[in-house]
């Protein structure tokens, strides 16, 4: 039998090898959080033109009553489940609100990254020690459909950090259908949106200053060299981000500044690169609510409410199942 990191392993040198020998090339943002990842993930969400997080912080902090009114019914338990959970720093202030107001629930965290799941693990069992946690570490479906096998609780499900804008836009409509089938009547979805706006301010959320989101993403050929015994040079590789207004689209690349060739050991390959020949890294789906409203209704659910923060740069939007 194979040990659970060989089978990630595998997973992440299939895919590799699947963006790597794609035209044009691409990898997938899901593996950029390893260690240093997490790390840098946690620079950029302090950084001043990453307006998300703080957005994000501000609905959470400033109407946390509102989402406990809109999420809980009288004397009901219920599974507060986050997926892709990260540092959690967010969701801490409603599990702390919600512990106050004698809330009977369990917190399951789920998330793809070992390191972010034992970082916050170990932050709340410190700040709330009288919390049921739980994690589950894996790919958003496959730790649903897990825990979905051990729970019949009303399920309150988060997906938050516009986690949904590194989906294209049909791929986000299979996401919330195959979220939709894994959910019963009376469970809610909670999702943060980042808001289409002036796109000046969007780029510079993508191409910051002191070059961390650079950084962000250069890491992870070092996690490929690291992990799958790759050569790649990073310092011949540029990060390039751009914003397209019409279709909302933020997307980064790593743009290889020569002709070379990559040799991935483990896969027992080689990748050419020609010069100026771009990596697509990440898409950041930008929303309307035209379009939130859209995918509601495509994907079996109804919108009960929007949560905005004061710029209305950002929205958390309550999904019922219809
Ligand atoms: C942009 S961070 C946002 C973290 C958190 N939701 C927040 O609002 O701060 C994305 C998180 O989702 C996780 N993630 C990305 N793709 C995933 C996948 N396919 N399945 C599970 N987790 C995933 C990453 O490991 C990372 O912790």
């Amino acid at each position: 039998m194979q040990s659970s990191s060989a089978i990630k392993q595998n997973t992440f040198a299939d895919d590799v090898l699947r963006g790597l020998s794609s035209a044009p090339k691409f990898l997938s943002s899901k593996y950029f959080y390893d260690d240093e990842g997490s790390r840098l993930f946690q620079e950029i969400m302090k950084l001043p033109e990453y307006y998300l997080t703080r957005a994000e912080f501000e609905i959470f902090s400033t109407q946390t009553s509102e989402i406990f009114e809109a999420f809980t019914r009288a004397n009901e338990t219920f599974d507060l489940i986050e997926l892709g959970a990260g540092d959690g720093l967010k969701t801490s202030l409603l599990v702390d609100y919600f512990l106050k107001q004698g809330a009977d629930f369990r917190y399951v965290s789920m998330d793809i990254s070992e390191e972010a799941l034992s970082c916050l693990t170990e932050n709340f069992k410190a700040q709330f020690p009288g919390l049921s946690i739980q994690t589950e570490q894996g790919d958003y479906f496959r730790s649903l459909e897990i825990f979905k096998s051990k729970s019949d609780r009303r399920k309150i499900i988060l997906f938050l950090g516009s986690n949904i804008g590194n989906f294209g836009k049909s791929q986000a409509q299979d996401f919330f259908r195959q979220l939709r089938a894994t959910m019963n009547d009376t469970d809610l979805l909670f999702i943060g949106f980042d808001l289409q706006k002036d796109p000046r301010v969007i780029l510079r959320a993508y191409d910051d200053a002191q070059n961390v989101t650079a950084q962000f993403n250069l890491n992870l050929l070092s996690r490929i060299n690291r992990e799958l015994g790759a050569n790649f040079n990073l310092e011949i590789f540029s990060h390039y981000a751009s914003y397209h207004p019409i279709e909302g689209a933020a997307r980064s690349f790593l743009i290889s500044r020569k002709a070379q060739t990559i040799c991935v050991e483990s896969l027992n390959k080689t990748f050419d690169f020609a010069a100026w020949e771009p990596i697509f890294m990440e898409i950041s789906q930008k929303y309307s609510l035209a379009m939130i409203e859209d995918l509601a209704q495509t994907s079996g659910f109804e919108i009960s409410q929007y949560f905005f923060d004061s710029q209305k740069f950002y929205t958390d939007s309550l999904w019922k199942p219809t």
